[in-house]
């Protein structure tokens, strides 16, 4: 017979005073764990099932263990006469914990936990002296690569290039706050036959290569384009084009230098993005893993991974309708082949346990039939959560007012430039409308506008799942009403200017005075702060940033709601409300920042 107990194995009342580490989720699960251990028989281990309450439901975390652990027990002589029983003991062997006013049983078993309003006003107090930081999540990771924008050398920007760019940083940004080391990677398109053509082109063109400067070459893409038409209309320079790939891979100094001018331009232009969009990365383009494709390719056929086929040599695998080409029939390498090097490079020299990529949901297929490769070859556990982990991050397409892949009347693709540009010319004329250029200086309003243009564009494209398709609209992601960063941004800005009208120093506060949640809209908006950590953790694990979004934009619904029944200045209650207006300000910027948004103070 399995004996059974409550409360009865040791006497293992956790620390009276529990300190929070930051995620609230993780400690409730604790105490349920240890609750858990007491209540199980002796030898059977069960999951901790913990769960946020939703809303309008009784109490704030619920552990839903009592009904499968009833499943398991029953019938092998338990004490308990089922669920609701066994809930029961989960809710007494609950250790005494100050992060507990009430433990409950509802229904067959649900354990329902309601927080200390004390100890959660107590735990935001500590955050406010030590700051949010002490609130980061962590993860089982130590170092990580995210391969994001990755844009192809000669050829513009475009939106799809925005959506990588803007959704990898985000993820960087979240996986840094969790202090994980992350290796930001610009996986730029910098080799391929392309390059045949451009450098036949570039001779051609500028006969004193050496001196080509960016200005003259002018636009990269039409110049792209141009030499396109000459290669498909010209057999002699489409000749030429093929010898010059050869000339170039095999490392010719004059052809190597003219690929290398032609990716300086590219690079300089890509660069003007990354420094108004404020996204840092690492160039490791294409031709970095060069020197290494040889021996990988190498490696994986003495695994006896890589057979003929077609005159090409390629990877079967299963579930898959098409093999995995790796060496081209002409002897060259392609795509596949470099990013099974640039993987093998980042597992081995690198030492990353988790790779992310960030591209459309179109080269799924392709990320997915290499990650199976690399499996096979033993580079990768077999399970896809296990670490060292890769996650191919798909994201949709942006569409236009009419539905189809976002376009500008005059041009095929829409330059990313141009969509900053129009999104701040767009928010400093809101801003002038309100008579903001009489207020603030030249330079406060330039940077306010720019804060919020960019921030617009940026939240439009984060807010939502990034799997689905969506819509450009500087009407909609410009607007001060409804989920757009405009309106969180204004939200913020409100609640800064509440602080400073209070005329009362909040630093000096924050260590003198204490912070209180009796009213049930300001522990709503306590409790939604202290699940800030939980929230990130859960964004980073499922590479969701809308999760993030979604976060904030309840955190400013729920202090809405405080502040539209709470009165703040000249309450009696004014300086613990005044702790928790600085708390969410604090919680939002730290979203902001994370999603890569500049806050701003005044509006
Ligand atoms: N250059 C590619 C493109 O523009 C994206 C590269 C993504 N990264 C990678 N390791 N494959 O489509």
């Amino acid at each position: 017979r399995l004996s059974f107990a409550t409360r009865s194995k040791s006497v293992t009342t956790m620390a009276a005073s529990q300190e929070f580490t930051g995620n609230l989720k993780h400690e409730v699960e604790k105490l349920f764990a240890e609750s858990l251990r007491l209540t199980v028989p002796d030898g059977t281990s069960v999951d901790t099932e913990v769960a946020a309450s939703l809303p309008g439901k009784p109490g704030d975390y619920q552990c839903n263990n009592a009904m499968g652990l009833w499943s398991l027990i029953k019938g092998k002589g338990t004490q308990f006469r089922g669920p609701p029983a066994v809930g029961q003991a989960i809710s007494k062997n609950l250790p005494a914990s100050e992060m507990v006013e009430t433990c409950s049983v509802a229904g067959p078993g649900f354990v329902n936990l309601v927080l200390s309003s004390k100890w959660m006003a107590k735990s935001i107090e500590k955050m406010l002296v030590e700051g949010i930081d002490t609130w980061a999540p962590t993860l089982p990771v130590k170092r990580a690569v995210v391969d994001f924008s990755s844009p192809n050398i000669a050829k513009e920007m475009h939106v799809g290039h925005l959506r990588s760019t803007i959704i990898g940083d985000t993820l960087a940004r979240m996986l840094e706050f969790s202090k994980v080391e992350v290796l930001r990677r610009n996986h730029v398109g910098d080799w391929g036959t392309q390059f045949g053509m451009l450098i036949e082109y570039l001779f051609e063109k500028f006969p004193d290569t050496e001196s080509v400067t960016e200005t003259a070459i002018g636009d990269l893409q039409s110049f792209y384009k141009q030499s396109k038409t000459k290669f498909d209309n010209d057999t002699d320079f489409k000749e030429k084009a093929q010898k010059a790939v050869v000339r170039l891979q095999g490392g010719d100094p004059i052809y190597r230098k003219a690929w290398a001018k032609i990716c300086e331009i590219s690079r300089t232009e890509f660069a003007k993005v990354y420094q108004r969009l404020k996204v840092e990365l690492e160039e490791k383009g294409e031709s970095f893993y060069n020197p290494y494709i040889a021996n990988v390719i190498g490696e994986l056929d003495s695994k006896g991974l890589i057979e003929e086929s077609e005159g090409a040599r390629v990877i079967f695998l299963e579930g898959f309708n098409i093999p995995l080409m790796v060496v081209k029939s002409d002897g060259g390498f392609n795509y596949a082949s470099t990013d099974l090097t640039a993987l093998w490079y980042r597992l081995n020299e690198e030492k990353a346990e988790w790779i992310v990529y960030v591209t459309d949901v179109g080269q799924q297929q392709h990320f997915n039939m290499f990650f199976k490769a690399a499996r096979k070859a033993g580079w990768l556990p077999e399970s896809d959560k296990t670490y060292p982990r890769v996650d191919h991050v798909g994201f949709g397409l942006v569409l236009g007012d009419d539905g189809k892949r976002f376009r500008t009347r005059s041009s095929d693709v829409v330059r990313l430039v141009d969509l900053l540009d129009e999104a701040k010319t767009r928010s400093k004329t809101a801003l002038i409308e309100r008579g903001k250029d009489k207020e603030w200086t030249a330079e406060e309003l330039d940077q306010t506008a720019e804060a919020v243009g960019y921030g617009a564009v940026k939240y439009a494209d984060l807010k939502n799942n990034r799997l689905t398709n969506y819509t450009f609209n500087f009407d909609q992601m410009l607007s001060d009403k409804g989920n757009t960063a405009v309106y969180l941004l204004y939200a913020h800005a409100r609640i800064c200017s509440i602080i400073r009208k209070s005329g009362k120093d909040i630093d000096e506060l924050k260590k003198t005075e204490k912070l209180a949640l009796d009213h049930p809209e300001e522990r709503a908006l306590g409790l939604h702060l202290l699940r800030f950590a939980e929230t990130v953790e859960e964004a980073c694990s499922n590479l969701l940033p809308n999760v993030l979004c979604h976060y904030l934009y309840d955190l400013s619904e729920r202090y809405t709601s405080f502040y539209s029944i709470h009165q703040v200045i000249g309450s009696k209650e004014e300086a613990s409300r005044l702790l928790l207006c600085e708390a969410t300000a604090v919680v939002m910027r730290k979203c902001f920042h994370l999603l890569g948004i500049t806050p701003v103070y005044k509006i």
